[in-house]
C-alpha cells in the first residue's frame, strides 16, 4: 500500500515537469497554417468517410443477398405450386405478366415494380389449400364448393405472412379479389381503400381468366375481354387502371410476342394457356 503511494508521487511529479518543458516548446512553434489545420482535420474525417463508404458497401451487399435468398424461397413456393396444379402456377406468371405491364403504364417505379412482381406471383398461392376436386373440377362449382374456393386469398395472405420479408405481398394477396364497389371478398373494401397492387391483381387476373384457354372452353379474344372489363369498370374494378390496362395491353397485342419474360422467374414463358 505504501509502496504504490510513492510511486504514484513520483509519476505526478514527472508528468508536471513534462508538462513545463511542452509548454515553453509551444511558445516557439510557427503558427500553423488554415491550410495545414485543414489537413490536420480532414484526416479523421478521410477515416469516417472510408469507414462509412465500407458500411454502404456491406449494407447493399446484405440485401443483395437477402434479395437472392427471398428470390429462392418464391422460387421453391412456386414450384409447391406447379406440382399441385399447373394452370394455376402458368396463371400466376401470367397475371405477374400483366400486372407490371399496367404497373409500367401507370408510372410505378423500379422498386415498386418489383414489389408488384413479388405479390402477382403469389397472389394465388392459397389455391395450395383448396382440395384437387375443388380446384380442378372442370365445371362450374356449386355454392358450397364456391365457398371453399373464396378462402383461397386469405390462405395465400396465411401461407406468407409468417415470413417477413413476404409481409406486404401477403396483404395484396389477401385483397385481390376485393371488388371496386365493396362487393368483393375477404373484407369488402371499397374503391382507394383496397390496396394499389390488389386493384391491379385483379384486373390481371380476371384478364387471364377471360383469355387463357381451359379444356373445357376457349379463351375470349382479346377484344372481347377488353369490352368486359369496360363493362365492369368502377363496379368490379378501378375505372382508371382498367383505361391504362387497356392501352398497354393493346400495344403489347400489337407486338405480336408470343413470349413473356419475368425477373424472378427466369425463362420464355407462353402467353397462351393452351
Ligand atoms: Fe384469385
Amino acid at each position: 500500500m505504501h509502496k504504490k503511494k510513492g510511486n504514484m508521487a513520483s509519476r505526478t511529479a514527472k508528468t508536471r515537469t513534462k508538462k513545463k518543458s511542452t509548454g515553453k516548446k509551444a511558445k516557439v512553434v510557427t503558427p500553423v497554417s488554415p491550410e495545414g489545420i485543414e489537413n490536420v482535420i480532414s484526416i479523421p474525417n478521410l477515416v469516417t468517410n472510408v469507414a462509412l463508404l465500407n458500411l454502404t458497401e456491406e449494407v447493399s451487399n446484405l440485401r443483395q443477398q437477402q434479395r437472392s435468398i427471398c428470390e429462392q424461397a418464391i422460387r421453391s413456393i412456386l414450384h409447391a405450386l406447379d406440382c399441385k396444379d399447373h394452370y394455376t402456377f402458368g396463371h400466376s406468371l401470367r397475371v405477374t405478366y400483366y400486372s407490371l405491364k399496367l404497373g409500367e403504364e401507370y408510372g410505378l417505379k423500379p422498386e415498386e415494380l418489383y414489389d408488384l412482381e413479388v405479390a402477382a406471383l403469389f397472389h394465388d398461392i392459397g389455391k395450395i389449400a383448396v382440395p384437387d376436386k375443388v380446384l380442378l373440377k372442370p365445371a362450374r362449382l356449386d355454392e358450397e364448393e364456391f365457398l371453399i374456393m373464396k378462402s383461397h386469398p386469405s390462405k395465400s395472405a396465411e401461407i406468407l405472412e409468417g415470413f417477413e420479408p413476404f409481409k406486404e405481398a401477403a396483404q395484396f394477396a389477401k385483397h385481390h379479389h376485393e371488388r371496386y364497389d365493396g362487393r368483393g371478398y375477404p373484407d369488402s373494401m371499397k374503391g382507394q381503400d383496397i390496396p394499389l397492387f390488389s386493384r391491379i391483381i385483379l384486373i390481371a387476373d380476371t384478364f387471364d381468366a377471360m383469355t387463357s384457354t381451359r379444356p373445357y372452353r376457349k379463351g375470349l379474344p382479346y377484344e372481347v375481354a377488353f369490352s368486359e372489363l369496360d363493362e365492369f369498370s368502377g363496379s368490379q374494378f378501378d375505372p382508371e387502371l382498367v383505361k391504362h390496362f387497356i392501352s398497354v395491353m393493346k400495344k403489347e397485342e400489337a407486338k405480336k410476342e408470343p413470349t413473356f419474360q419475368l425477373s424472378i422467374i427466369e425463362g420464355d414463358w407462353e402467353k397462351d394457356a393452351a
